[in-house]
């Protein structure tokens, strides 16, 4: 390390501070996202993870364990086996959400086809359940289980959301605590439940990971309207393209004058969205200071996920989680 860890962002920190157990963690994602029989699947997932991705869920899977004094070699497929449900989810929203653009690269939906995303989906789900099983442990089967139906739920109810205008905050809620929230709560309690840790700071691990997740999606959907395609790798305005209600739209139609409401109503609920369109409703969003609510909401659940381990005892990586949960609302800066 030539940078003082003071410079490093939170995120870098951890790394450095997990350098040799990510390394396994890679080594193993490798490995196991081959396939002797169908070439089709390792050009699809290297294609996704050569481009990198933050790798934001296994360093927290890795980090609680650390954290609970872990020694064995088991959180090392643990983080594995939460990279991989992360890569399955996102290879199957990005055909339903018809995305182009991931981790700054074409979506392999994009490159390929639907059929490839859905399948090569699939096999990454299957795979990552293999790795879990290797552990040994069913209270770590039963967690990243229920996570993975948590996060289908998520999506579906997104789905039966998305459209319309009428969608609440307690709604939105709900499924970013589901698509998102259930596996970064996930994340983290399996490191501590695989180090034997005890039941309060498996719970403390559990709520960090649940607030930072809800806290991580809020600013994702914040960036969908005011981030820059270059450091999101992701393309602006597809929530108001997919006609999605997020937390800033939820907030600006509350708002809502009779005339704003029939461009909500136009755009959002019938689809009829011509060009000029999202920089009306980027407009409107910033009118009724709805990017701003949005974003306090983000520090607030950041708050909240610190408040969950603050109690905890002193550890390097206590600090880095800590760090860390800034350094996710910061992204919006
Ligand atoms: C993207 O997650 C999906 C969301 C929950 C918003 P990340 O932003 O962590 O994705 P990568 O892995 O770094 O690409
Ligand atoms: C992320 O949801 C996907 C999951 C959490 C399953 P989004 O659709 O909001 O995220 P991006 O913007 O495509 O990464
Ligand atoms: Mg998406
Ligand atoms: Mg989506």
């Amino acid at each position: 390390m030539t940078d003082s860890n003071a410079q490093q962002k939170p995120h870098d920190q951890m790394a450095a501070y997990l350098a040799d157990d990510l390394v396994d963690v890679n080594v193993l994602i490798r490995a196991r996202m081959a396939s002797e029989h169908a070439p089709r699947i390792p050009e699809v997932t290297a294609h996704l993870v050569e481009a990198g991705g933050k790798r934001l869920r296994p360093m927290l899977t890795l980090a609680a364990a650390r954290m609970c004094g872990y020694e064995g070699p088991f959180h090392i497929h643990l983080a594995a086996t939460v990279e991989f449900i992360h890569t399955a989810t996102l290879l199957h929203d990005d055909v339903v959400d018809e995305s182009a653009q991931r981790r700054g690269r074409p979506t392999a939906n994009l490159l390929w086809d639907n059929q490839s995303s859905v399948l090569v989906g699939d096999y990454l789900f299957s795979r990552s359940f293999q790795l879990m099983v290797e552990t040994g442990s069913m209270r770590v089967l039963d967690i990243l289980a229920n996570a993975s139906a948590t996060i289908a739920e998520g999506e579906v109810l997104q789905l039966t959301a998305a459209r319309d205008i009428a969608t609440t905050e307690a709604t939105y809620l709900q499924i970013v605590r589901g698509k998102t929230a259930a596996l970064f709560s996930a994340a983290t309690e399996v490191g501590g439940v695989i180090a034997g840790a005890d039941e309060t700071l498996v719970k403390a691990l559990f709520d960090y990971g649940d607030a930072l997740g809800i806290a991580f999606q809020i600013v994702d959907d914040l960036l969908d309207y005011q981030g820059q395609p270059a450091t999101t790798g992701k393309n602006i305005g597809d929530d108001f393209r997919e006609r999605k209600l997020t937390l800033p739209v939820i907030k600006a139609i509350a708002k809502a004058d009779p005339e704003e409401h029939a461009f909500w109503k136009r755009t959002i609920e019938k689809g009829q969205q011509e060009e000029g369109d999202l920089e009306t409703a980027i407009a409107l969003l910033n009118k009724h200071g709805a990017l701003a609510d949005t974003r306090d909401e983000a520090i607030e659940w950041a708050a909240k996920s610190t408040a969950a381990i603050t109690s905890l005892p002193d550890h390097p990586v206590k600090q880095m989680l800590i760090d860390l949960a800034d350094y996710v609302v910061e992204r919006i800066n």
